[in-house]
């Protein structure tokens, strides 16, 4: 986990998509790091909902997903007291900043993303403008209320360019008005794929992805089948696969349990079969507290939604204040 610095209180912001279950991955790289910022920062948290319209999707679930996400915030310990948790759906001011975002951003800047670059390769799948513009609608959930910190996996790094790009031309073209924010990340700021550990775990390859509500035969099953071996190994360092099952005993085992198997590593005595069960047993015990939490909460459906509504409305009358300054700034009636 990041220290995090107490001396100046700064505005911290991150948002997920509900477009599926949560991972260990989402969890060691960005929420618990919301889950700490609260104590500290000014915190927005919110549900990505108009985002996640850019994936392939079944409009009859969106609902249950965005009170999925909800609940998986609440359980994982984020409270609506110390942050403002909020649907960026409810926030019609977004859409409306992020045509004027649109205005100053160069289309070869969107062209270049990686994550665009990606999805236009995919074979069956005609990438629609959301998909190009995604960067721009996320520069103005971020700047719409001036956020500095941004709690997030560093896949979304080259997002954050854009949005610290998008910062400057605007200040550049009608004067100092938004600061530039930037990522933060944690000690494990991209987790890898159980059974593909070149690439990053995600629930769109949920083979290699522990469910935080995974049920535990299901993750004995998934840590039994990782990967340790794909790659030969660089001189001096470990194969990527077990580096990752390292990587969460560090997260997730006890200090003397990682000293152990790093030692058994270390003189080559290492045997899989033993560390899996233990890693298994240690990620059940770890997930315990928030699936408890998580299947109360999400029985309860109105009391996420007003979660949800009463973050929003505070959020609202932020990103108000800020369209209203743009506006004025860029020449518009107010
Ligand atoms: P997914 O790739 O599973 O669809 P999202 O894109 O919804 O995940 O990511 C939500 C948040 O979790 C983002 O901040 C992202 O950077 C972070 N994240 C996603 N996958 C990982 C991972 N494997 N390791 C660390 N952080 C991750
Ligand atoms: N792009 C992020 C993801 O795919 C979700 C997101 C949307 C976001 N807007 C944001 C994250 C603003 C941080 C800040 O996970």
């Amino acid at each position: 986990m990041i220290a995090i610095s107490k001396t100046e209180k700064q505005t911290t912001l991150s948002g997920i998509k509900p477009s599926g279950p949560l991972h260990i991955g989402n969890y060691l790289g960005a929420l618990r790091q919301f889950v700490a910022m609260q104590n500290v920062y000014h915190c927005y948290f919110f549900v990505a909902d108009l985002h996640s319209l850019t994936e392939p999707y079944e409009p009859k679930e969106k609902t249950a997903q965005i009170l999925d996400l909800t609940a998986s915030f609440l359980a994982a310990g984020l409270d609506p007291k110390k942050s403002t948790i909020f649907l960026q759906s409810f926030i019609p001011e977004h859409t409306e900043l992020a045509w004027i975002f649109s205005t100053i951003t160069p289309v070869p800047e969107l062209e270049r993303m990686t994550q665009y670059k990606d999805m236009a390769k995919r074979k069956g799948f005609t990438v629609n403008t959301g998909l190009l513009t995604y960067p721009v609608f996320m520069a103005v959930d971020i700047l719409i209320y001036k956020s500095t910190i941004i709690p997030v996996g560093d896949d979304q790094d080259q997002h954050l360019e854009i949005t610290r790009t998008i910062a400057r031309n605007f200040n550049r073209r009608f004067g100092e008005t938004f600061p530039e924010p930037k990522p933060l990340h944690t000690a494990v700021p991209r987790l890898m794929s159980l059974d593909n550990p070149l690439r990053k775990m995600s629930k769109s390859e949920p083979a290699g992805c522990i469910f935080l509500n995974d049920q535990p035969a299901v993750i004995e099953q998934k840590i039994k089948r990782a990967v340790t071996d794909t790659a030969p190994p660089k001189a001096g360092e470990m194969s990527p696969g077990v580096a990752n099952l390292f990587q969460l005993l560090q997260e997730f085992s006890s200090e003397e349990t990682v000293k152990k198997f790093r030692r058994a590593y270390e003189d080559g005595s290492i045997r899989y079969s033993e560390l899996k069960p233990v890693l298994a047993k240690d990620i059940i015990k770890g997930l315990k507290p928030f699936q408890k939490k998580y299947a109360t909460l999400i029985e309860q459906p109105k009391k996420l939604m007003s979660v949800l509504e009463s973050g929003s409305s505070k959020a609202r009358k932020v990103a108000q204040n800020t369209l209203q300054e743009v506006k004025h700034k860029i020449g518009l009636p107010t």
